[in-house]
C-alpha cells in the first residue's frame, strides 16, 4: 500500500499530514514513512523465500539516516558500507558488526583497521592489492579477515552512465578473469580467508537480463575456482534493483528478481548475500518543498520557483533524473510549467515541460522518491540549511535529522588571525 496519500484533499505520510509537518518543521524537508520501509524491507525479504541461505545488507549510501538504518536494523538487515563513517552510522544505528559488509574502491589503511577493530563480517576487496594489505593489518593484530573479491564481469547495466558499474572500463572491480590469479596468491596468506565473490554491475536497473548475464559469469568462475581447490562459500550479488520514478514506469518486481537469482544459482551451494538500496528507501521517501514563486514567461511555460533545490535533491541535475511533483492540497486542475529551486544556475530545474498540478505561491507540493540518494548527497551550496529530515511512524512523527542553518554551518569555519 501506498502510504503517500491524500485525504480529505491533503497529501498524508501515513497519519500525518504534510501541512502539519511543514507548519513545524518548515521546507523543504525530506519525509520517510516507517511502514514504507518495513513493507520494502520485508517484500525483499520475502522475494527470496526460495534462496537457500542469504544475508541481507542494506546499502547505507542510499539513506544513511541513523532513524532509518535503526528501522532496518529492527528488521533484521544488515548494512553494505563504503566508507568508515558509514560504518560508524551502522553499528551506532544496532547493525550487528558481523552482519556489516565493507564494499568501496578506495578503503584506506586506517578504514580497514577500523573495519578490523569493528569485527565486520566482510571485506569485499576491490583489487589484490588491498588484500595483501588487509591482510597484513589483520595479521599484525592475530586476525583473519573475512573477505571475498568484487569481479567486473563486463556487462552493460543498461542504466545512466553515471551509475554503471560493471563495464570493463569501469573503476569497479577486478576483471572477472583474473580472479583465479589473485585467489591462487592471497589462498593461505595468515589475516585472510578469501571465501568468494561479489559483483555489482549498477544502479536503477530496469531489466534483469544483465544482471543475469552478470551471475551467470560470477557462476562459471565460481565453478573455476572450486577446480583449482579454492573452498567458495559467500557470493555477494550487490544490489541495483530499480524502482518506478514515474506515473506508469514499471520495473522488474523484487519477487522477479527472486526467482531469477534462484534459478540462476540453482546449485551453487554458497551463502548468498545482496546489497538492495534504492529498492529498500526510494520510494520511502519525498522531499516536501513550498512554492516560493510562478513566475510566467511569455511565450513559454511559467517557472515554478519552489524552495527546494539542487542542493537539496541533486539527482535531476546529475542524472537528469525525473522526480513526480505532487501538490499537498491539488484542485484537480492541471498546468504546464518548468520546476526549479533557488540556487544560482541554470542545472538547478527539477523539470522542464511536465504537466503537474496547478500551484500557486504558497502552496505545498512534494518530490515523490526522493527517500533514496537524496538528503544524503544534499550539500549548503549557495550558503543554503542542510536539509533536515523527518521520520512518520503511523500518527506520530519526530525530526530525524535536524536544519543545519548557515549559522551553524559558520561556527564550523575560521578566520585566521593572520588575516
Ligand atoms: N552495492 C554497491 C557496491 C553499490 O555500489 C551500490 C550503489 C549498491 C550496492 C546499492 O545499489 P542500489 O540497490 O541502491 O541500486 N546516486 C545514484 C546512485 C548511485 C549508486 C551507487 N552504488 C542515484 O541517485 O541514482
Amino acid at each position: 500500500m501506498d502510504h503517500f496519500q491524500h485525504k480529505d484533499g491533503v497529501l498524508h505520510v501515513e497519519g500525518v499530514s504534510a501541512e502539519v509537518i511543514a507548519a513545524t518543521v518548515g521546507t523543504p524537508v525530506y519525509l520517510y514513512s516507517r511502514a514504507t520501509l518495513e513493507r520494502h524491507a520485508q517484500v525483499f525479504r520475502d522475494a527470496l523465500a526460495n534462496v537457500p541461505r542469504t544475508h541481507v545488507a542494506y546499502a547505507v549510501k542510499a539513506n544513511p539516516n541513523l532513524a532509518v538504518l535503526r528501522v532496518l536494523a529492527k528488521a533484521g538487515y544488515g548494512a553494505d558500507v563504503v566508507s568508515g563513517g558509514e560504518m560508524a552510522r551502522a553499528v551506532a544505528a544496532g547493525m550487528a558488526p558481523g552482519d556489516i559488509v565493507f564494499s568501496g574502491v578506495g578503503k584506506t589503511r586506517d578504514e580497514l583497521l577500523q573495519g578490523l577493530e569493528t569485527g565486520i563480517g566482510q571485506f569485499n576487496l576491490e583489487l589484490e592489492e588491498e588484500g595483501h594489505v588487509l591482510a597484513a593489518l589483520a595479521a599484525e593484530r592475530g586476525l583473519t579477515a573475512p573477505a571475498v573479491l568484487r569481479v567486473n564481469p563486463d556487462v552493460d547495466a543498461g542504466t545512466h552512465a553515471k551509475i554503471t558499474t560493471g563495464r570493463a572500463g569501469n573503476k569497479f572491480g577486478v576483471a572477472i578473469d583474473e580472479a583465479p590469479g589473485i585467489f591462487a596468491r592471497l589462498e593461505g596468506k595468515p589475516g585472510i580467508a578469501l571465501r568468494g565473490l561479489a559483483v555489482h554491475i549498477g544502479s536503477q536497473l530496469g531489466d534483469l537480463a544483465p544482471l543475469e548475464a552478470a551471475y551467470v559469469r560470477v557462476g562459471e568462475m565460481v565453478r573455476t575456482l572450486r577446480a583449482a581447490g579454492h573452498p567458495i562459500t559467500h557470493v555477494d550479488l550487490g544490489g541495483g534493483l530499480g524502482v518506478p520514478y514515474r506515473p506508469g514506469e514499471t520495473m522488474p518486481s523484487p519477487a522477479a528478481f527472486g526467482e531469477m537469482v534462484a534459478r540462476v544459482t540453482a546449485g551453487w551451494d554458497v551463502t548468498l548475500m545482496f546489497e538492495p538500496g534504492r529498492v529498500i528507501a526510494g520510494n520511502a521517501g519525498v522531499l516536501l518543498t513550498r512554492v516560493v514563486w510562478v513566475k510566467p514567461t511569455p511565450g513559454g511555460d511559467p517557472w515554478v520557483i519552489v524552495d527546494a533545490a539542487m542542493n537539496d535533491l541533486a539527482r535531476p541535475a546529475l542524472y537528469d533524473a525525473w522526480h513526480d511533483f505532487v501538490a499537498v492540497r491539488p484542485t484537480g486542475e492541471r498546468i504546464v510549467a518548468n520546476i526549479a529551486g533557488p540556487v544560482c544556475e541554470s542545472g538547478d530545474t527539477f523539470a522542464r515541460s511536465r504537466e503537474i498540478d496547478a500551484v500557486a505561491a504558497g502552496d505545498l507540493a512534494v518530490f515523490r522518491t526522493a527517500g533514496a540518494y537524496g538528503a544524503t548527497m544534499a550539500s549548503t551550496y549557495n550558503s543554503r540549511a542542510r536539509v533536515p529530515e523527518v521520520l512518520v511512524d503511523g500518527d506520530r512523527y519526530a525530526i530525524v535529522s535536524d536544519r543545519i542553518d548557515p549559522a551553524q554551518q559558520m561556527a564550523g569555519e575560521r578566520v585566521p588571525d593572520w588575516l
